[in-house]
């Protein structure tokens, strides 16, 4: 029998009814939105423990194992997937892709983000993760990325002026508004990330301006930088480098020794005040435009640098970059940029990536040559200077055949051996038991090389084939799991490891493997005993573990 209802209860039953329905939707709210939570990934970051620095990518320490492509490559969907195409068949797990200011703000406020949409669907296609390098005032010390608005408006957005009153095709770094625009646009750009990959995080980092700095002239010579010029330095320059003595640069340090430590840039700077100057306005200004990106979206962020190459003055290369003359400027000034990333171009890699690997930066090469010399740099940047990333430029070279293609085999064979070893070698950073190893100029010998590994051993190695540049050369690396217990990986070398103790002798073999690591796991494929019972890394890049009787 039906209950009936009195008529006077029914309100404040629906009422109650509606207060558990309501409840009830709430807990369903909270327990989505916390298993949303819970299960999305966390927002990349650059943790700093002590002097180690790891890039945290979906909450895991992440390598870079990159390549960049051509500048004009995303201005053509085809061309992307091409590039795009490449580093998936090498493996690699990064691409490096630039959106252009002209193209996302064509009119002043009205954006248009195909190029960054384009860009994030073609790289989860291919399971590729992103850095995205915003050409914004500044492209390789130049303006030619600004839209077509700035550029024709030379009365608001003001040129730097050259060093005989001339005009340059650069945007000033005193430019308020230009500033403004920029941090405008970037922001934008930023958002619209968010919007679209803050579930995915198919974007790690974003490169912000691309070696900027004043190409052609040391300095800015309007009247208002003059003026600025012949000031005092800023308290605030001259209390960061008093205070942070002990890791300046080189010929910052120098400088510094020698500086008054207050007065006019000449008087402070000396020869390199015309450099120091630019550095300070133009690290200023990028940095407002990555605090305003970051208020956004806080990705990692970064600055590339066109390098002092040889003998030269500035303006040969980008004045006011973070050059090794600059770059304690940049770290005083810019506190929204977590990485200042040389572009190594040149041969002298282990210079410049020393110079780069301080206790307040770690070293991450956003562009090096396309070449076969550079190939086996990746292993120093990982295992000699901790590094988060390596990407060569220009990667797209390989769709044109001939010696692109030719180039592209060998970082094809490189990467593919990398890529699952990265968690190991990552594992490894900091630890002193991650051994590169190199053929050719950039490491000493051509023909032999030597390694102490653990206390008691050495690696003796052999390289198999004459050094020619422009066939590449043997690469590789020793990983020390444990001190009778090696990870070898390269191609082109033999290794033989010494007794450092007790009789001089070979140290015995218990057992050489072929395999790959998952994770951290070792999956062997082959073992070598008999006529194969050497250490011999042949032409293919190849990964064996070695264990030894101790
Ligand atoms: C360095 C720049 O950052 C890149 O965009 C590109 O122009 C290369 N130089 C070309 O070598």
């Amino acid at each position: 029998m039906p209950i009936r209802l009195r008529s006077h209860k029914l309100p404040q039953l629906r009422r109650e009814a509606a207060r558990l329905v309501c409840a009830a939707l709430s807990l369903l709210t909270v327990s989505a939105a916390s298993i949303a939570q819970s299960a999305a990934k966390p927002i990349p970051k650059i943790e700093k423990t002590g002097s180690t620095f790891r890039f945290v990518v979906d909450g895991n320490p992440y390598l870079m194992l990159s390549g960049q492509v051509h500048n004009s490559s995303n201005s053509n969907p085809d061309d992307l997937d091409k590039a795009l195409d490449v580093l998936a068949d090498w493996h690699a797990n990064t691409a490096e892709v630039p959106l252009y200011w002209e193209a996302i703000e064509p009119q002043p406020g009205q954006y248009d983000f195909r190029s960054v949409d384009g860009a994030i669907q073609a790289a989860r296609k291919r399971e590729l993760r992103l850095v995205f390098l915003w050409f914004g005032t500044w492209k390789n010390g130049e303006s030619h990325y600004t839209p077509e608005w700035v550029k024709r408006d030379k009365q608001k957005y003001v040129r730097v002026v050259g060093s005989h009153g001339e005009e340059t095709e650069i945007i000033s770094p005193l430019c308020h508004a230009a500033m403004e625009a920029d941090s405008r646009a970037f922001a934008a750009v930023m958002q619209h990330i968010k919007s679209i990959d803050e579930a995915e995080r198919t974007v790690l980092m974003v490169q912000v301006e691309n070696e900027p700095g004043l190409f052609g002239t040391d300095r800015d010579y309007s009247e208002a930088a003059n003026r600025l010029f012949d000031s005092p330095v800023p308290k605030e320059l001259l209390s960061y480098l008093e205070t942070h003595g002990q890791q300046l640069s080189a010929p910052m340090a120098e400088a510094w020794s020698k500086s008054p430590k207050s007065g006019t840039w000449k008087q402070v700077f000396g020869e390199l005040a015309p450099e120091e100057f630019s550095a300070w306005l133009v690290s200023n200004y990028v940095n407002a435009v990555a605090t305003a990106g970051k208020r956004e979206y806080p990705l990692p962020m970064y600055v590339n640098v066109w390098l002092i190459e040889g003998v030269e003055r500035a303006g040969r290369w980008p004045s006011g970059g973070a050059t090794v003359d600059a770059i304690d400027v940049w770290r005083a000034a810019a506190p929204s940029i977590d990485v200042l990333a040389p572009d190594i171009y040149y041969p002298k890699f282990y210079d410049v990536a020393a110079q780069y690997t301080r206790p307040d930066n770690p070293l991450f090469v956003p562009e090096t040559n396309f070449n076969p010399y550079f190939v086996g740099f990746v292993y120093v940047t990982f295992g000699d200077f901790n590094g988060i990333g390596f990407s060569p430029f220009g990667i797209d070279d390989v769709e044109k055949g001939g010696a692109g293609a030719a180039i592209g085999v060998q970082f094809e064979d490189t990467y593919r051996i990398l890529r699952p070893l990265l968690p190991l070698i990552s594992h490894y950073q900091y630890t002193g038991k991650l051994h590169p190893i190199l053929q050719g100029l950039g490491n000493g010998e051509d023909w032999k090389e030597s390694i102490r590994v653990g206390n008691s051993l050495a690696a003796n190695i052999d390289f198999t084939a004459a050094f020619d540049p422009a066939k590449g050369r043997a690469c590789g690396m020793i990983i020390e799991l444990a001190p009778d217990d090696f990870v070898v990986v390269g191609t082109g070398f033999d290794v033989t490891f010494r007794e450092m103790a007790g009789p001089l002798r070979d140290a015995e073999l218990l057992s050489i493997e072929e395999g790959i690591f998952d994770g951290q796991q070792w999956v062997p494929s082959r073992r070598l005993n008999g006529d194969e019972r050497h250490v011999s890394l042949p032409d293919k890049s190849t990964v064996l573990r070695v264990r030894v009787l101790r």
